[in-house]
C-alpha cells in the first residue's frame, strides 16, 4: 500500500505569503508530509495569466520556495519544484482542455472575481483551472490541500478525471480538496466579511508572513471587530472577533470554547493584545528563515532542480499513459 499522495501549489505573485495562505493551506502541507507523499509545487505558470515582469516572477519564485522551506516543507521528504521546470503541466493541461465544456469553464467564480480586477483579462485566466486540473491529476494525487476559495476548482478537476476514466478507461486519481474547516476562510482584518488576501484594500487587512513582528501585532490589534466587546465565537453576527479567534486557536494550539472562557468579561483589548503576540512569536521567525534559505542561491536552485526532476518521474509516466489513452 502506497501512502497517500498529496500536492499542493501556491502563486509567486507576492513578495511574502499571509496568514490567510498559511492557515488555509501551507500549515496542512508541512503537517501532511508526515504522512503522505507530498509534491508541493511554485504555480510559476499561472502567475503569467496577469500581468508580470519577468525579473520579478523570477525572484519571487525562489523567494516563495525559500519561504515554504522556512514554513517546514522538507525537501528530502517532499518534492519542492517549479511549475515551469515540468513541462508535462501544460501538455496535460491542453488534453483536459480539450474535455472541459465552455459553459463549465465558463462557471468558475475565481475568473469572475479576478477578470472584474484586470484592464484586460486573458484567456489563460479564464483556462487557469484546467491547468490546475492538470497539475492536480499529473501526480495521481489522493488529496491537495487548499483553502476555501479553491473548492469550485477541486470539483472542477474531479469532473474532468472521472470524465476522462469514464470515456478512455482508468487513468486519473480522482482527487479529493483537504480543507481544513476551521480555518478555510480567514478574513480581512479590517473588512471581515470578505477574505484575507494580498489584494486587500487596506494596508492593515492582511498580514503578511514577512512583516515585522510589530507590524504583525498593530495589524492585530487594529483588526475591526464589533462594538458588544464580547470575546464570543458567532461568525455570522461577530465575523471580526470570530476570525480572530479562529486565528488564535489555530496558532495558539487552543479551542475557541477555552477562548472564549479565558476571556470572558476581559473586552478585546486583552484578547487582541495576546493575539498580537501568539501571531509574532508564531510567524515572527520566518522571515530570518527565508533570508538564510536565500542565501545560498545555488543551493536553492539545486534543491528546486531536483524536485522537478522527481516530480517529472511522476508526471510523464502519468501523462504517457494519457497520450496513449487518447489516440497519440
Ligand atoms: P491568493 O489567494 O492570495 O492569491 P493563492 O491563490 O496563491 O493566493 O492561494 C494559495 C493558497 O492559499 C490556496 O490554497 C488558497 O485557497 C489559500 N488561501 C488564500 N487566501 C486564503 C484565506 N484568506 N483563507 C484561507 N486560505 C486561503
Ligand atoms: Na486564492
Amino acid at each position: 500500500d502506497r501512502k497517500p499522495r498529496v500536492l499542493s501549489g501556491i502563486q509567486p505573485t507576492s513578495d511574502s505569503f499571509h496568514l490567510g495562505n498559511y492557515l488555509g493551506a501551507l500549515r496542512q502541507w508541512v503537517a501532511l508530509q508526515d504522512v503522505a507523499d507530498a509534491f508541493y509545487m511554485v504555480v510559476d505558470l499561472h502567475a503569467i495569466t496577469v500581468e508580470h515582469e519577468p525579473k520579478v516572477l523570477h525572484e519571487r519564485s525562489r523567494v516563495s520556495a525559500a519561504q515554504l522551506m522556512a514554513l517546514g516543507v522538507d525537501p528530502e521528504r517532499s518534492a519542492l519544484f517549479v511549475q515551469s521546470q515540468v513541462p508535462e503541466h501544460p501538455m496535460l493541461a491542453w488534453i483536459m482542455g480539450a474535455q472541459t465544456g465552455f459553459g463549465e469553464a465558463g462557471r468558475m467564480t475565481q475568473f469572475k472575481d479576478k477578470s472584474a480586477k484586470q484592464e484586460r483579462t486573458t484567456v489563460g485566466l479564464f483556462t487557469y483551472p484546467i491547468l490546475q486540473a492538470a497539475d492536480i491529476l499529473l501526480y495521481q494525487t489522493d488529496q491537495v490541500p487548499v483553502g476555501e476559495d479553491q473548492r469550485q476548482h477541486l470539483e472542477l478537476t474531479r469532473d474532468l478525471a472521472i470524465r476522462f476514466n469514464g470515456t478512455y478507461g482508468q487513468t486519473f486519481t480522482v482527487p479529493d480538496a483537504y480543507i481544513v474547516k476551521e480555518t478555510a476562510t480567514i478574513k480581512d482584518l479590517a473588512e471581515p466579511e470578505k477574505k484575507m488576501s494580498k489584494s486587500s484594500a487596506s494596508p492593515r487587512g492582511c498580514v503578511y508572513l514577512l512583516d515585522e513582528p510589530n507590524q504583525m501585532r498593530k495589524k492585530i490589534k487594529s483588526a475591526v471587530t464589533d462594538s458588544d466587546a464580547e470575546v464570543r465565537y458567532d461568525p455570522e453576527r461577530k465575523p471580526g472577533v470570530s476570525n480572530l479567534m479562529n486565528i488564535y486557536a489555530a496558532l495558539g494550539s487552543t479551542t475557541l470554547d477555552k477562548i472564549e472562557a479565558e476571556y470572558a468579561g476581559r473586552g478585546y483589548g486583552d484578547f487582541k493584545g495576546d493575539l498580537a503576540e501568539v501571531v509574532a512569536d508564531s510567524l515572527g521567525p520566518i522571515a530570518a528563515r527565508t533570508k538564510e534559505y536565500l542565501a545560498d542561491r545555488a543551493e536553492l536552485d539545486r534543491i528546486l532542480a531536483k524536485g522537478a526532476e522527481k516530480a517529472r518521474q511522476v508526471a510523464s509516466r502519468t501523462l504517457a499513459k494519457a497520450y496513449k489513452k487518447i489516440g497519440f
